[in-house]
């Protein structure tokens, strides 16, 4: 064999080797904490997860058709802090006027005083009582990230300006941004 084509396959040999021991000794750059959730509420969490896809399908649908003051009303109710609140106010027939009145009572208050204030004795199961206080984090940024994309799209013109479109999928991206954060960091057990 030509002595170059030998050294070539040797380094290439000892280079698949060396990648391959890596592969499989070293731990991942960015190793996920785990998120230890009792089955029922392991269950809630994935259906929100599923319900995440759909509304975000449905602002992007809206968004398609110009129409933002329906995008923001999809986020106002399904995704901002409380969001469960708000989708049992709408299937109640409130306006949205009504659900954002309401929205505002509730600024500053905590998941617990929120648990109490609408729920009373009868305390909900929520992921909040099982997932630590970085997780929920994690979601609250979501959550306000979903409150400035309606913000700014409720303000957005008729017909929408570029720039609307712009500061939409600016506000959308901080959305996805914390999908993204989170899965990276969180798994369940
Ligand atoms: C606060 C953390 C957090 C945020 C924010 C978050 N997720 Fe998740 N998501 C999770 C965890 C934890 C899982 C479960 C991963 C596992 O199986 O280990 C998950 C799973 C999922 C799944 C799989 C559901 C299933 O049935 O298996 C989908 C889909 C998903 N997320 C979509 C989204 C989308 C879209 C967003 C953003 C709009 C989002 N998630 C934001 C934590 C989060």
């Amino acid at each position: 064999m030509n002595t170059i084509l030998a050294k070539g396959l040797t380094l290439a040999i000892t280079a698949i080797g060396f990648y391959t021991a890596i592969y499989f000794t070293a731990p991942p750059a960015t190793a996920a904490e785990i998120v230890d959730l009792p089955p029922p509420v392991k269950a809630m969490l994935l259906q929100e997860m599923q319900d995440h896809i759909d509304n975000l399908d449905d602002i992007m649908a809206a968004l398609a058709e110009g129409d933002f003051t329906e995008a923001a009303t999809i986020a106002t109710i399904r995704m901002t802090k409380g969001h469960k609140l708000w989708e049992k106010m709408e299937s109640k027939g409130k306006t949205i006027e009504e659900i954002m009145a309401k929205q505002k009572s509730i600024v500053g208050l905590s998941r617990k005083e929120m648990r109490q204030k609408f729920h009373g004795k009868k305390d909900k199961i929520a992921v909040s009582q099982f997932a630590p206080q970085e997780f929920m984090d994690m979601g609250t940024e979501y959550h306000n990230a979903a409150t400035a994309f309606a913000t700014d799209a409720f303000k957005a013109k008729k017909p929408p300006t570029v720039e609307n479109y712009q500061k939409a999928f600016e506000n959308i991206q901080q959305m996805t941004a914390m999908c993204r954060v989170c899965h990276d960091s969180w798994d369940l057990k």
